[in-house]
């Protein structure tokens, strides 16, 4: 499928709340929480399912579940973090993995910090991550989730650059891209513009 672009008034309008400067750490993570618990009947498409059979207040019968156990979110941290709580929310039977990667801000190589992942082997991986800038941070998740044989791999960001969207489309042709905006251009300093800003830094610190 390769990009899908999430095309939703409400979810663009909480996207656009979390663009604004002046909208406060607090209501940031609100806003990520549920936005990604918004995206996630469009991520949870053709996920496996199975029938089981219950009984209802009136009768019994045979109804579709989603086979929460096959699948795995994988936060990258700190951003990804209210994205999660957000997905857990539709999905919590999933298991949840964390990898910890950090931009250096001159030469915006992506560095791998911490990696704590569940088994992925044969499982749907829903990465998590807001921004899909120069596709650095994405290329050291794929190496990492990719070496324990995930089934299938769908990614969630909230916004992305075009050439991040080239660049891991290029690379990964096997993995969904799920985004919200695909924003203008990147800047000389990695940043996606106009963009939401270090989305890290607004979450957890209320720097602007
Ligand atoms: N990471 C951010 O927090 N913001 C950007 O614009 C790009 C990467």
């Amino acid at each position: 499928m390769g990009l899908r672009l999430i095309d939703n008034p409400l979810i663009r309008h909480k996207l656009n709340t979390i663009r604004d400067i002046s909208t406060p750490s607090e209501r940031l993570r609100c806003l990520v929480e549920e936005i990604s618990l918004m995206c996630m009947p469009y991520l949870g498409e053709g996920l496996p399912t199975h029938v089981r059979r219950i009984r209802t207040p009136l009768m019994e019968g045979d109804f579709e579940f989603i086979d929460e156990g096959s699948i795995v979110l994988v936060c990258i941290l700190r951003a990804g973090l209210p994205m999660l709580s957000g997905a857990l929310k539709a999905l919590p039977g999933a298991s949840s993995g964390f990898l910890a990667i950090k931009r250096d801000e001159k030469s915006l190589i992506s560095k791998l910090y911490y990696s704590r992942l569940p088994n992925i082997k044969g499982r749907y991986v829903i990465l998590l991550d807001p921004m899909l800038a120069t596709g650095g941070t994405f290329q050291l998740a794929m190496e990492e989730i990719g070496a324990l044989g995930p089934r299938h791999v769908r990614s969630l960001h909230i916004v992305a650059s075009p050439q991040g969207i080239e660049e891991v489309s290029r690379k990964y042709p096997d993995v969904d891209l799920y985004v919200i905006s695909v924003d203008e251009s990147l800047n000389s300093m990695g940043y996606i513009v106009p963009g939401v800003g270090d989305i890290g830094d607004r979450l957890f610190t209320g720097n602007l």
